[in-house]
This record gives C-alpha cells, structure tokens and sequence, in this order.
C-alpha cells in the first residue's frame, strides 16, 4: 500500500465504500459480518449475521433479525455492541463498535420489510421462537411450507417476527495485514469527519 493510500482519509473512504458495496453484493466479505453483544450473564457472545443496510449520514449499520430471538432481550438490556468483518482478499480487518437498537413495528422495520423476498420472510414463519428447544431436527417452519415459499398473504404473517437492529457507529479500528509491516488506526465518528489515531497493531 503507496503513502496515498495510507492515508486516513482515504482509508476512511475506503472502508466506507467497502461496507456499502458489502450490502449489495453477496461475495462480498463483508456482506457477512460477526455481531457480538453480552448476553443476559454479562458474558460475550457472537453470531454471523448479514449486512443489510450501512447509512453513512446516520452512521448505523444495520440487520435484520427474529424479534423473538435471544439477543434482542440482550440488546434491550445492554446496548453496547461490536461488528466484525475480516476480508482475506482485502486483508483487512473491521472492528466496529457501536450502540444498536431494535426497530420493531415501526417505518423503518416496515420499510425493510417491505424489500424482503418470499425466501427470506419464511424464516419469521416458524412458530416456536429461535432458540427455542426441540425434541427433533426442525426449522420450526410449518409442514405445508416444507421445501416451497409462502405465498404473499401467508408471508406477511413473518411481520409480526420480524425487527431490524441498527447500530449506531463510535469507532471503527482498521486492521491491514502485509509483509510491508501490518498497519493500524481507529476511526471515532462523532462528527461528519472521524477523528483517528494510528496504533502499534
Ligand atoms: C451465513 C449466516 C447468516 C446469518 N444471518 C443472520 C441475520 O442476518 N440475522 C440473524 O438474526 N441471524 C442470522 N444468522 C443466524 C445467527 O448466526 C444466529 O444463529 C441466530 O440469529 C440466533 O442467535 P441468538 O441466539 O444469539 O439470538 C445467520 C447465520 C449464518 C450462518
């Protein structure tokens, strides 16, 4: 990587242009990120989730989730969490800490509900919550619907289930692996423009 592109601005543009193509495109690295939060003990934990939406003037990063699930208690009780994202092509790393909140039954979970596929709103269908426990193998997913989409009126059942978590961005630490010596800084986004600081990596 030249000067130029050590540059903070422009790795700052660059992780910023990285995580929107992320949403959009699913070979991207980042399309799939590690969400990790504390759970009801205080004790961390982790799941992959999809990259649905990165709003640069909000400075959020959002997805989309069962509402009925596990973390969303957790979030309610204790905000703050962390994304992290790694891409090997790109060897970088994202570290991302940030404040979430669950949107449910409001415009923003209607909006997003609203540019859902069939696929996709079958999983709000199952009718024990995630997590719950289960004598046998199962999704939970009623038998009709086995190997098939809902049709539109069956689908919007799902909405009752279904939250997006967004999350306000506080810093973000860019990680970059190379022979040339790893590099490493943290972005703080209060303002338009993040304030950084290099670090050792
Ligand atoms: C590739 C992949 C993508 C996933 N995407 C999501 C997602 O966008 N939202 C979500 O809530 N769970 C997603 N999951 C499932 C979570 O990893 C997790 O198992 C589930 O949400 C239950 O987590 P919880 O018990 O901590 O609430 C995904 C799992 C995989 C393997």
């Amino acid at each position: 990587m030249d000067q130029e592109s050590l540059n903070p601005q422009n790795i700052f543009k660059r992780i910023c242009s990285d995580l929107k193509t992320a949403v959009e495109d699913r070979l991207h690295e980042y399309h799939l990120g590690v969400f990790t939060n504390q759970n009801l003990e205080n004790i961390p934990t982790s799941r992959t989730v999809v990259l649905r939406d990165f709003n640069i003037n909000h400075k959020t990063l959002s997805f989309h989730s069962d509402s009925r699930s596990t973390k969303i208690r957790e979030i309610k009780k204790n905000n703050e969490c962390f994304f992290l994202f790694y891409s090997s092509r790109l060897k970088q790393q994202l570290r991302i800490k940030v404040v979430s909140s669950v949107q449910y039954n409001n415009i923003i979970s209607a909006n997003a509900w609203g540019k859902t596929s069939l696929m996709s709103r079958k999983c709000y269908l199952a009718t024990m919550p995630p997590g719950s426990d289960c004598n046998i193998p199962t999704d939970g997913i009623p038998k009709h619907l086995q190997g098939k989409e809902p049709d539109f009126n069956e689908s919007e059942n799902g909405y009752v289930n279904f939250c997006v978590i967004t999350n306000q961005i506080i810093n973000v630490e860019w990680l970059y692996l190379s022979s040339d010596g790893h590099k490493r800084i943290i972005f703080n986004w209060k303002d338009k423009e993040p304030e950084f600081k290099w670090k050792i990596p």
